[in-house]
């Protein structure tokens, strides 16, 4: 492990031209670099190279970060393996942190384990290649199913033979431990037998390619024999935290922004073989939080491809509000019956296969209003609960501009007012949000104030078919609806100056404030301290809080530390933040019709910028103050007759509407009377 002072010491060190350099032909322009993008084809340069924040930014096909992603990127490093690489580069001699007992005992137990699977993986390999019986039975069945040797040793396939204790037997003639052998579930607990018989085997990689478990499948088409065994789950090999064939598919799922999700074994093989080489499988579970996790760190697109029956898809399709839930882009894609994608790609070859699971890839929530859809045809009481079921799952969705797109369409093919939707989405959302404040209040770290912003209330529909649909909401509405409620006096979304605020804070966080004799970030984050856990976008609400828990540890990070995020949301958002300042300078303008003359640079004009960015931010917030939340209070407190509340809720409107017409004056925004 390399020391994360240490890890600072070479991030330091590194010169995002230098590193980049090695590897791609750059032109000075300016400030900057520019060169060929080494991820996508392009005729002319659009990858810059910015040496000030030390970042990357293509800006034809949006890939960027440091050095250290760039590493991982484009030489399929893992991040140890970039840090290592870079240290190299820059003279650094890395000492490894020394580790408590129980740490080193666990890692010892880890590497010997590995160990034993290394021996194990060579029995089988050998078994498979180097006997007459592995040729003629294992090979010849690998070779019917259609796999090349290149394949076959690529996936680490072997064979077992029907013998009581050969792997046993050969280990211990070789001195591994019996007792490894039996915890990684290579042999029977009592110590006596092969767990794995005449069985052809696959290696279960871990990912950086070590090798975790294995699988074995029967040849014989027997019912009672189990098609597939499994090894256990131990210290390294944690099943809901595993993906097969993650390790060979990662370098493809980051170059095609990408992730092909299957059920079994063969299908990952089969696809890598015909070339299609971003692609996992959950091996035949349906997926867990783990495993999205595993496929987030390296892309946003979900592609799943399902061979099953209409009620192993439904089950299969419940885990898949996890995946929304992390803005991940879902697509489904179906098999003709009978058919895997192993099968498939065998039958029609890799370009027709790529053109079906192109053509026929369906967007999640479409894919799912349909097939509930399709199963409560003649019963329109079960249809409400269809209704629920993907308002449920839209409601997950975090960025609202998405969540108003499946708004439009699925009320489209319910054939229901999208309106209506549109209130029922956002009472989920707000009794969500509740439920996780009140998860909040009993958790001892609990935020004091927490006030729900809607009532909670499960949606109820009692509609039948022959209801004709209401008319549809206005074009631009659909925009804004799925959010809490319409702006009429602020022209930019809460988001947008919510974005603003951590653009500042990741570009200017360490400048000094000479007034204020602090810094930038810890002004900032004071001066919001009470919206913190109140942004409209969670991935913003995240990066302050982290920001702001770092400064008050007395780790004060800068952008680099987000451009650096293992989070790979954070870690582009800083990117993109950092990359586009004249953008958002130019949104500023517009919006308070500022002269652009009397506009400096940003990097000289942070300070008015922040105070800009800080009375917007906070406007946002109080508005939805004035006419949301405190209204609420109100009412609350009227129907309940509880004076005492009435007039303190009242006094808070007053004064809540008194700061907001004084910032309001302040950035020259018209009020409306209210
Ligand atoms: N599986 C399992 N145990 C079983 C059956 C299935 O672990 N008894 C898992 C395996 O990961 C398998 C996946 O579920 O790859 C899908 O099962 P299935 O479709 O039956 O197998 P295929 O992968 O299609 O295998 P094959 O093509 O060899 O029949
Ligand atoms: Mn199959």
């Amino acid at each position: 492990m390399i020391a994360p002072k240490q890890v600072q010491e070479i991030l330091d060190a590194v010169r995002i031209e230098e590193v980049v350099g090695e590897f791609v032909a750059l032109r000075r322009r300016g400030v900057n670099f520019i060169g060929h993008c080494p991820f996508h084809t392009e005729k002319t340069p659009s990858f810059n190279v910015n040496p000030t924040r030390n970042i990357f930014k293509c800006f034809g096909c949006g890939k960027g970060g440091s050095a250290v992603t760039f590493l991982m990127e484009h030489e399929n490093f893992t991040y140890p393996e970039s840090l290592r690489w870079l240290a190299r580069k820059y003279n650094i001699e890395i000492e490894e942190v020394e580790r408590t007992p129980e740490q080193l005992a666990e890692q010892q137990m880890a590497d010997s384990l590995y160990i034993v699977n290394d021996f194990a993986l060579e029995h089988f390999q050998g078994q498979l290649f180097d006997t007459d019986e592995g040729q003629s039975v294992a090979l010849a069945y690998f070779r019917k199913r259609g796999l090349r040797e290149d394949t076959i040793r690529k996936f680490g396939l072997g064979y077992t033979p029907d013998q009581r204790d050969l792997l046993l037997k050969t280990a211990m003639q070789k001195g591994y431990s019996v007792d490894l052998l039996k915890k990684n579930g290579l042999v029977s607990q009592d110590g006596t037998r092969d767990f794995f018989r005449a069985r052809v085997m696959f290696a279960i990689h871990n990912l950086s390619g070590k090798v975790a478990a294995f699988a074995g499948r029967t040849m014989s088409t027997e019912k009672s024999v189990p098609k597939y065994v499994n090894s256990p789950e131990t210290e390294i090999y944690v099943k809901n935290k595993t993906l097969y064939g993650l390790f060979q598919a990662k370098k493809a799922i980051r170059q095609f922004d990408e992730c092909i999700l299957v059920e079994g074994y063969m299908d990952v093989i089969s696809l890598h073989q015909a070339g299609i080489e971003n692609v996992v499988a959950s091996s035949g579970t349906s997926l867990t939080e783990g495993q999205l996790q595993l496929i987030k760190r390296h892309t946003d697109n979900l592609k799943i491809l399902y061979d099953g029956d209409a009620a192993g898809i439904k089950a299969a399709l419940r885990g898949l509000d996890l995946a929304l839930e992390q803005n991940m882009n879902v697509r489904i894609v179906l098999f003709p019956n009978g058919e895997d994608p192993d099968s498939y790609v065998q039958k029609v070859g890799s370009e027709a296969f790529q053109q079906y699971i192109t053509q026929e890839a369906q967007d999640f929530i479409i894919f799912k209003t349909r097939l509930l859809l399709d199963e409560t045809k003649s019963d329109p009481l079960k249809r409400s609960g269809l209704v629920k079921d993907i308002l449920n799952s839209i409601a997950k969705i975090p960025d609202p501009i998405k969540r108003s797109i499946y708004l439009k369409e699925s009320a489209a093919l319910m054939g229901m007012s999208e309106e209506m939707l549109i209130t029922e989405t956002n009472k989920l959302i707000g009794s969500g949000m509740k439920k996780r404040e009140e998860q909040a209040a009993r958790s001892p770290q609990a935020a004091s104030d927490s006030d729900p912003y809607m009532p909670a209330a499960e949606p109820d529909f009692h509609f039948s078919d022959e209801q004709p649909p209401m008319p549809s909401a206005p074009e631009d509405a659909a925009v804004l609806a799925p959010d809490f409620r319409p702006r009429r006096n602020l022209s930019r979304s809460a988001e947008f100056q919510e974005r603003d605020v951590i653009r500042l804070l990741l570009m200017f966080g360490q400048q000094q404030l000479e007034q204020e004799n602090t810094s930038l970030a810890a002004y900032v984050l004071t001066d919001i301290e009470d919206s913190l856990g109140d942004f409209d976008n969670p991935l913003y609400g995240k990066i302050a809080v982290e920001y702001r828990d770092l400064l008050q540890q007395g780790n004060p990070v800068d952008g680099q530390y987000f451009v650096h995020h293992t989070e790979k949301q954070i870690s582009d958002l800083a990117v993109d933040l950092m990359t586009s300042p004249w953008q958002m300078s130019q949104n500023w303008i517009e919006m308070r019709n500022f002269p652009l003359q009397h506009q400096r640079d940003p990097e000289l004009n942070f300070t008015e910028d922040m105070r800009q960015a800080l009375d917007w931010f906070k406007l946002h917030k109080l508005d939805k103050m004035r006419r949301v939340v405190n209204p609420a209070r109100l009412k609350a407190a009227n129907e309940e007759g509880d004076m005492d509340a009435v007039i303190r809720y009242t006094r808070i409107q007053m004064k809540i509407n008194e700061v907001y017409n004084t910032l309001a004056k302040r950035r020259n925004m018209v009020v409306p009377p209210r």
